[in-house]
C-alpha cells in the first residue's frame, strides 16, 4: 500500500477500505507517513467525506493507536459522558458525582478547553490541590473505589487523534463532521466506558451552529458507538445563551456547587437531571429517563451529590475547604460592571460573544499550553426573556489582567440584545438520538 495511492483514492471520491484506513493511521502515528501527506489526505476528506462504514474504520483505528482501558474487572457497566462544548457548560461538575452516588460507576476523560468553549478539567484545576493527571491505574483504582474519577487525557490514550488533530487544526480540516465524530468517538472508546452520554450542543455558543448539523453529528455519533458495541445515547441541548449564569473556571465550580447543594440556576439543574435520567437508564440501574430523574433530584436534596463530589475531590488532591468556603477558590483583582442602556426584555445574551469576552479575559486558550486565569469570567445577572430596567447591572466582568475587564466591556455589551416585546428562550433539550424508550 503506497499513502499517495490512497490519497488520490480519496480525492476522486472512491471509498477507503478499513485495511487502507488502519495502514495510514498506523503509519501516521509512527511517523513513516508525514505531515503534509496526511494533510492532503485530510483535505481530500473534507471536500469527499467519508461513509459510515469509513468513518467507524477511522475511529477503530484511531482510538487502537494506543493503550485501551479496560474496567471489566469492575463487573459493572461503566459510564462516560461527552459535552461536543459550550459556554458556561459546568454539567460535567454536577452530572459525573451524581450519577456516582446512585451507584453507577463514572470514568470521565476529558480534554483541556481551547477557544471559546471551557473545559472540564480547567473548571476543576480552579480548586487549588486538584489533579485531573492521573494515571491509568490510579483512574481505574477510584472509578473501582469511590465510582468516580475525572482524568485529563494522557498522551497514552488516542495518540494518532492527537497528532490529527494538531494538523487537522492547522490546515482548515476541522470542521468535517465525520472528523469531528471519529474524533470524539474514539477517545471515549479507548477510554473504556461501556456506556456513553452524548450531549451535542447547538446555538451560538456552540461548534454546531445549526440543530441539523447537531443531529446528523449526534446521529453520526452513536452509529459508531453502535458498531463499537456500545450502549449510547445522544441528547441535543441548547446552547444560544450561556448555561446558567457563571462563565469562567472558579465561578463555574461555585455554581455548580450551588447546584449540588440544591440551589444554583434552574437551566443547569434542568439539563443535569435530564442527562442523569438517560446515563442511569442506559445502564439499566432504572428502568427508564424519568424514574433517574426522579432518583438524581433526590440526590441534590439530600447531599449525596455533593458528598460524592467532595470524595472526588479529596481523592483527585483538592482542597475541600474551598467546597464549604467558595471564597477560598481562586478570586480575581479586578473586576468592571456592564448596565442596560436600555430598558426592556432581553432578547438574546450570544453565548459565542459572551464565550469569546471570556476567553480575552483568560478562562482559556487561544493557542495549546497557553496560561489560563483560574478566577476569571462573567457573571451573568439575567437570563432570555427577563425584563429589565434601563440602568440594571447585567453583568460582572472578573480578571486578573490588569485592564483586561475595562477593554472588553463594549464587547459584552454587545452581546446582550433588549426589545419591547418578550421572547421566550429556547427549549433546552432540542431532542435525542436514537428516540428512548420511556
Ligand atoms: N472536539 C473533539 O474532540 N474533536 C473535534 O474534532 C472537534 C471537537
Amino acid at each position: 500500500m503506497k499513502a499517495l495511492d490512497l490519497i488520490t483514492k480519496k480525492r476522486d471520491g472512491q471509498s477507503l477500505s478499513v485495511a487502507e484506513i488502519n495502514f495510514l493511521v498506523q503509519e501516521y502515528n509512527s511517523g513513516v507517513i508525514p505531515d503534509y501527506q496526511m494533510a492532503a489526505l485530510l483535505m481530500a476528506i473534507y471536500f469527499q467525506g467519508l461513509s459510515n462504514k469509513e468513518t467507524s474504520a477511522l475511529t477503530a483505528a484511531l482510538a487502537m493507536s494506543g493503550e485501551n482501558i479496560d474496567f471489566s474487572s469492575l463487573g459493572k457497566i461503566v459510564v462516560d459522558k461527552h459535552s461536543s462544548g459550550g459556554v458556561g457548560d459546568k454539567v460535567t461538575l454536577i452530572l459525573t458525582p451524581l450519577v456516582a452516588a446512585a451507584g453507577v460507576p463514572v470514568a470521565k476523560v476529558s480534554g483541556r478547553g481551547l477557544g471559546f468553549s471551557g473545559g472540564t478539567i480547567d473548571k476543576l484545576e480552579s480548586i487549588p490541590g486538584f489533579s485531573a493527571a492521573l494515571t491509568t491505574k490510579r483512574f481505574m483504582k477510584l472509578v473501582s473505589e469511590n465510582n468516580l474519577a475525572i482524568m485529563v487525557q494522557t498522551e497514552n490514550l488516542t495518540p494518532a487523534e492527537g497528532k490529527l488533530y494538531a494538523l487537522r487544526d492547522v490546515t482548515g480540516t476541522v470542521e468535517n463532521i465525520s472528523l469531528i465524530a471519529a474524533s470524539i468517538m474514539s477517545k471515549k472508546i479507548a477510554g473504556g466506558a461501556g456506556a456513553i452520554l452524548l450531549d451535542v450542543k447547538t446555538g451560538r455558543g456552540s461548534f454546531m451552529q445549526s440543530r441539523d448539523e447537531a443531529f446528523h453529528l449526534a446521529e453520526i455519533m452513536v452509529r459508531i458507538a453502535n458498531d463499537m458495541q456500545r450502549r449510547v445515547v445522544s441528547v441535543v441541548t441548547d446552547m444560544s445563551q450561556p448555561l446558567g449564569y457563571a462563565v469562567g473556571n472558579s465561578l463555574e465550580v461555585k455554581e455548580a456547587l450551588a447546584v449540588l447543594r440544591g440551589e444554583g440556576p434552574p437551566d443547569v439543574k434542568q439539563i443535569c437531571l435530564v442527562l442523569g435520567g438517560y446515563m442511569l437508564a442506559l445502564t439499566g440501574r432504572v428502568r427508564n429517563p424519568d424514574e433517574g430523574q426522579e432518583e438524581l433530584a433526590r440526590f441534590l436534596e439530600n447531599g449525596a451529590g455533593l458528598e460524592k463530589f467532595r470524595q472526588m475531590v479529596i481523592s483527585q488532591g483538592g482542597r475541600a475547604e474551598c467546597l464549604e468556603d467558595p471564597s477560598l477558590l481562586p478570586q480575581a483583582a479586578y473586576h468592571a460592571e456592564v448596565f442596560a442602556s436600555q430598558g426592556g426584555y432581553l432578547r438574546e445574551i450570544d453565548a459565542r460573544k459572551v464565550g469569546n469576552v471570556a476567553l480575552l479575559l483568560g478562562t482559556g486558550r487561544t493557542y495549546k499550553g497557553e496560561e489560563i486565569d483560574p478566577a476569571a469570567g462573567v457573571l451573568l445577572n439575567y437570563k432570555v426573556g427577563d425584563r429589565i430596567a434601563q440602568g440594571d447591572l447585567l453583568a460582572t466582568i472578573y480578571s486578573n489582567r490588569e485592564g483586561a475587564c475595562n477593554s472588553v466591556c463594549r464587547d459584552l455589551n454587545n452581546a446582550f440584545s433588549i426589545g419591547e416585546e418578550r421572547v421566550e428562550p429556547a427549549s433546552l433539550i432540542h431532542g435525542v438520538v436514537p428516540p428512548f424508550p420511556s
